[in-house]
């Protein structure tokens, strides 16, 4: 397994931590069986796994959605979580504006409402209709109602899964500058490695209901092009099962192979 120390110094307390989380369905053996996570206060951390390993369980746990399953083991979450979930989830029958501040009870909402939807460039929209929207700019909405309520914790379930290429390259840049900016500690789960590798600090993969690789992204740059980033991509497809031979031999970067004692 290839591991790394958590993204924590000694004396922070982090932003997520998880120990020993059980989650089952009524089903022979459990989704999550044991998991253990720290996430650190403004860290990125990507999620992946293959279907069905329980990434969306766990994202159900931190967020608090799950309180009719069996389970147990140790959550702490900040008191602000948003989460962002593959479809937009807007409130049909509300106008832009009115799904960016639902449920924020502040003087200043509208306000705010308006600021995150110029942040997401989508200032003169205010009063449109969520049918309105393309796909694209419904997820840049979602974002700006989840950033509205100024998360310590973002939690996003393959929020760019249904987006074409293009779109999802232009949402990976604008949700790179809106950390940047808001610094939310941020768990992400994707389908996507290349995805995972250009937003992430860190990765994790689930495999068998704990976390079986967790790696940190050490890349000076975060392009398909750039030094090191085709051999991170191999090492995680191998990690999910895709190119098994690739995953064996990886060094992670920053990492170094311990020399083998061969008899001379
Ligand atoms: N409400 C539920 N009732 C019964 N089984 C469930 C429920 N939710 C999830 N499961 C099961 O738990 C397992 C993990 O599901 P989960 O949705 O967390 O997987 P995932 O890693 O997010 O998969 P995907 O990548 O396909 O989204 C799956 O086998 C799924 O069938
Ligand atoms: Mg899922």
């Amino acid at each position: 397994m290839a591991t790394h120390p958590g993204g924590l110094t000694s004396t922070e307390a982090p932003a997520v931590r998880v120990r020993d989380l059980h989650r089952s369905f009524n089903r022979s053996g459990g989704v999550l069986e044991g998991l253990d996570l720290d996430v650190a206060p403004g860290e990125f951390v990507a999620v992946l796994g293959r279907s069905g390993t329980g990434k969306s369980t766990l994202l159900r746990a931190l967020a608090g959605l799950d309180r009719d399953v069996d389970g147990y083991g140790e959550i702490e979450v900040p008191v602000a979580v948003s989460v962002v979930f593959q479809d937009s989830r807007l409130l049909p029958w509300k106008r832009l504006l009115d799904n960016v501040t639902f449920g924020l009870r502040a003087p200043d909402a509208d306000e705010r409402g308006r600021r995150a939807l110029a942040e997401v460039g989508l200032a003169g929209r205010e009063r449109a209709w969520p049918y309105e929207l393309s796909g694209g700019e419904a997820q840049r909405a979602s974002l700006a109602r989840s950033l509205v309520r100024e998360p310590q914790l973002l939690l996003a379930d393959e929020p760019f899964g249904a987006l074409d290429a293009l779109t999802r390259i232009k949402m990976h840049e604008l949700l790179r500058r809106l950390c940047e900016v808001h610094r939310p500690a941020v768990l992400l789960v994707t389908h996507d490695v290349d995805e995972a590798i250009v937003l992430a600090d860190r990765i994790v993969v689930l495999d068998g209901g704990t976390v079986q690789t967790d790696v940190r992204v050490e890349l000076t740059q975060r392009s398909p092009v750039a030094p090191g980033f085709g051999e991170l991509r191999d090492f995680l497809l191998g990690r999910l099962g895709v190119q098994e031979h690739l995953g064996a031999d990886f060094i992670a970067p920053g990492r170094r192979r311990a020399t083998s004692a061969t008899p001379s």
